[in-house]
Formats: structure tokens, C-alpha cells, sequence
């Protein structure tokens, strides 16, 4: 990993856990935090909040204490990615996101740009977790989730991308697969029981954790449970009791 890339714990629960922030203002997301209590210490920013709030919403929450996960999932030439990485790089975010399927030269373009001293660690989408084999196919990809998957990791790997997006279903595959320290961040995260929404290749928190995950992506099983900080615990608790993993 490059040193100027902030480094990225995933020793306890709470180092393990990001909040999917997907509201529509400031307001309302800084007033989820609030009601979170500091129940969680990683919060994810993606394109519904960023394009209404910007990078003061990312200021907003590391003044509060936070990481910051900005889930923008550049995808575009590579030269306009390289500029997107570096203009993102001033918000002071830890962690970004990336679309493998940009491709080799937009990856390598991406993690050049965040070489700068407190560049985020940069993340490779793989499949979208709200993907399955039929949507694959509609779009021309006629291999399986998994096979997908595993093809973008390795290519985000050779570009020199140390972390990976995929679902639980992938993540034990990648993490033998992939070099020891590569960071896996799994969406698609439901507890037992809980609605599916428009994911697609779900798992419950312990099964990521037990699967490889270095971290899970909690939407609104959390933000749209009725209460956010009990719904946030119950998940550090099963992350607590699951086999523990490395990276
Ligand atoms: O609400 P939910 O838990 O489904 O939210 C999942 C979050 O993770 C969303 O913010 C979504 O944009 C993001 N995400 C995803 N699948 C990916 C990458 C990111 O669901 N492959």
C-alpha cells in the first residue's frame, strides 16, 4: 500500500462497521449521526448526499471525529478519474470508491492520483451487490457474479488497488485469492429477517464476517430502523461473536 494513503484498522467492531448515510441533505444525515450516539465511528457519504452537501458534509462529519467513506464510484476516462481522485483528496475522506469496470488504465490513472500524502485508500467496485446473474447477462456479461467478481479483483489487484467492493458471497474467494492485506468492504449486509430491498446478493453480518470481511456497509437496516443506535449495536454485537478474520 502507499505510505501518503491513510491506513485503514479493522481491529474491533466499531473499526468495522460504515454507516450508509443515504439521505437527501446535511440536516437530516447529521442528524442521524446524532441520534447514532457514537454507536458507530465510520460513516459512508455516497452520490445522494455528496452531490446535495459536497465536501463540507465530509468536513461536517471529521469534525465530529468520524471516518469518512466516500462512495462516489468514479468511473470515466482515465484522466478525468485522476482529476476526480484528486479534488476528492482535499475533502480529507479515508476511503473511495472506483468502478473496476472502468478498466486497467483508468485503475492504474486512479491509484497514481492517490499517491498524494492524505490520499484516500482507494476501493475497486467489482459487481454491485444489487446485481445477480440475469442483470449480468442483460448488460452482456454472460459469467456469473462470482466469476465477475473474481476477474475485477484481480485486475484492481495488478492496477495496484489494495481494496476491494463485492458481497459475502464472493469475499471468501477473494480473501484467498487476493494478497493477505487487501481490504474487502462488503455491502448488501441484512440481519436475519430484515428486508431485502433492492439487493440482490445479501448476507447477514456474521456470514460476511466469517466469509473474509474486512468491513461491512450498513444502510438502512440502521437508518431506517426505529431506533438507529440499537440497530447499529445489535450489528457490532454479531461482528463481535463472529470468527475473526485479518485485514
Ligand atoms: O441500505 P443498504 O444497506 O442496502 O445500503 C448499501 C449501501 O452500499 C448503499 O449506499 C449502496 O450505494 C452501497 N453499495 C452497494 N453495493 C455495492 C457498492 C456500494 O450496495 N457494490
Amino acid at each position: 500500500m502507499d505510505p501518503n494513503q491513510t491506513s485503514i484498522q479493522t481491529d474491533t467492531p466499531r473499526q468495522r462497521l460504515a454507516v450508509a448515510l443515504d439521505l437527501p441533505d446535511a440536516e437530516q444525515a447529521l442528524a442521524l449521526v446524532d441520534r447514532l450516539d457514537n454507536t458507530c465511528q465510520w460513516f459512508k457519504v455516497g452520490m445522494e448526499l455528496y452531490y446535495a452537501a459536497g465536501n463540507r458534509i465530509v468536513h461536517q462529519l471529521r469534525d465530529r471525529g468520524f471516518n469518512v467513506f466516500l462512495d462516489l464510484k468514479l468511473h470515466d476516462i482515465p484522466n478525468t478519474v485522476a482529476g476526480a481522485v484528486r479534488s476528492v483528496t482535499q475533502a480529507g475522506a479515508s476511503l473511495l470508491t472506483i468502478h473496476a469496470l472502468g478498466g486497467a488504465a483508468m485503475m492504474q490513472a486512479a491509484a497514481e492520483a492517490a499517491t498524494r500524502p492524505g490520499s484516500p485508500r482507494l476501493l475497486a467496485v467489482t459487481v454491485l451487490t444489487s446485481m445477480d446473474s440475469t442483470q449480468l447477462t442483460g448488460i452482456g456479461i454472460s459469467t456469473t457474479p462470482a466469476d465477475q467478481v473474481l476477474r475485477l479483483a484481480k485486475l484492481s489487484q495488478s492496477c495496484g488497488i489494495t481494496g476491494m467492493v463485492c458481497s459475502a458471497e464472493e469475499v471468501g474467494t477473494l480473501r484467498a485469492e487476493l494478497h493477505p492485506s487487501t481490504l474487502l468492504v462488503i455491502p448488501g449486509i441484512r440481519p436475519t429477517g430484515a428486508d431485502t430491498q433492492d439487493q440482490k446478493r445479501t448476507a447477514t453480518p456474521a456470514q460476511a464476517i466469517a466469509h473474509g470481511a474486512s468491513m461491512l456497509v450498513v444502510g438502512r437496516p440502521i437508518t431506517q430502523a426505529h431506533d438507529p443506535a440499537a440497530a447499529a449495536r445489535a450489528i457490532l454485537t454479531e461482528i463481535e461473536q463472529a470468527p475473526k478474520t485479518t485485514a
